[in-house]
């Protein structure tokens, strides 16, 4: 248990879709839970070894309680299993304080939500925060069909549900045509905020980069289920801990992260799919291979800090300052 994790209790379990619950959390005392900004999320251990991320759904002005949306992934590697086949009513669970990589900003122009599937749980908090503000916005919700549609009855009960649109089934080219459409003739102060699968938001960013929006007029947050992509054909390569003066070689089938704990060196995870940043590591040498959709363009350029779990070294020898 790290200092400041919260034990909650599992208040409520409820069907949203097929494959989607939401989780109501709240404290075993009764107290508030900690606050945070619309956006945040928590890093939840449903079973001793493994964290998963999720967003927080509801109204950040509320702490009584925190609402996770969490949908069963075909290719679980036991987060989300383990969230819908462990916990009951009344389970306790632990569960980080909030963090928030995908924060408001301010402007006084537009901003366009665009949530893809199960991508929507943080710009639910979001929208409730922009309409508190009274911001500009707009929520477009993305979902394969009707019956897929999490959080129908808050967003519907909200007083901000007029600000919504939803798209069943699109996929390009008319996914393209739509977007375009959203994302016509943008001004300097106006922002979007993209959150669904790594597909999802690749198409929006181009249709959002043609239609003229700046990268930072772009404010994201990955979603990603998919597994860790290990670049084929990748070759081994040693990875020297200069502060341990310990060497290891990774071989082509692992991720530095998998050698690490064989060799039983612990290093913090969460994601292992390169999305959260919570085991980048600073780099003493090595040409690096990233993998991630974590660090920045200009990071993965200047090459001194890299994500362990997914990303690799093409030169034969990788030194980690840790
Ligand atoms: S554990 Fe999330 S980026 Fe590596």
């Amino acid at each position: 248990m790290h200092d400041g994790d919260l034990e909650v209790i599992v208040r409520q379990i409820r069907s949203e879709t097929s494959e989607v619950r939401s989780f109501v959390l709240e404290l075993a005392s009764g107290e508030p839970l900690p606050q945070f900004k619309a956006g945040a999320h928590v890093d939840v251990f449903p079973i001793p070894g493994l964290s998963r991320q999720y967003s927080l759904v509801n109204d950040a002005a509320d702490c009584s309680q925190y609402v996770l949306g969490v949908k069963r992934e075909p290719n679980s590697r036991g987060g989300s299993s383990a969230m819908h086949g462990n916990l009951q009513e009344g389970s306790r669970l632990r569960i980080s304080r909030p963090k928030n990589n995908f924060a408001l900003r301010e402007n006084k122009g537009r901003n366009i939500l665009l949530a893809g599937g199960i991508g929507v749980t943080p710009l639910l908090s979001m929208s409730q925060a922009l309409f508190r503000r009274d911001a500009d916005f707009h929520l477009h919700y993305f979902v394969r069909s009707n019956s897929e549609m999490a959080f129908r009855d808050l967003i519907t009960g909200s007083e901000w549900s007029s600000r919504v649109n939803h798209h069943f089934g699109l996929v390009p080219p008319l996914l393209n045509d739509v977007l375009e459409e959203i994302l016509r003739a943008p001004n300097a102060d106006d922002l979007v905020y993209l959150c669904g699968p790594g597909p999802f938001m690749d198409v929006v960013r181009s249709c959002a980069t043609s239609a003229g929006w700046t990268k930072d007029q772009i404010v994201l947050e990955h979603f990603s289920a998919e597994p860790p992509k290990l670049e084929a054909g990748a070759d081994e390569f040693v990875v020297r801990l200069a502060r341990r003066g310990v060497e290891l070689i990774v071989p082509s089938d692992k991720s530095i992260i998998e050698v690490l704990r064989e060799a039983g060196i612990e290093v913090q995870t969460s994601c292992e799919q390169g999305v959260c940043g919570t085991c980048v590591t600073p780099v003493l040498e090595g040409e690096l291979l990233h993998n991630d959709l974590y660090l920045s363009d200009d990071e993965h350029e200047e090459g001194r800090l890299m994500t362990l779990c997914v990303s690799r070294c093409k030169s034969k020898l990788l030194i980690l300052d840790i």
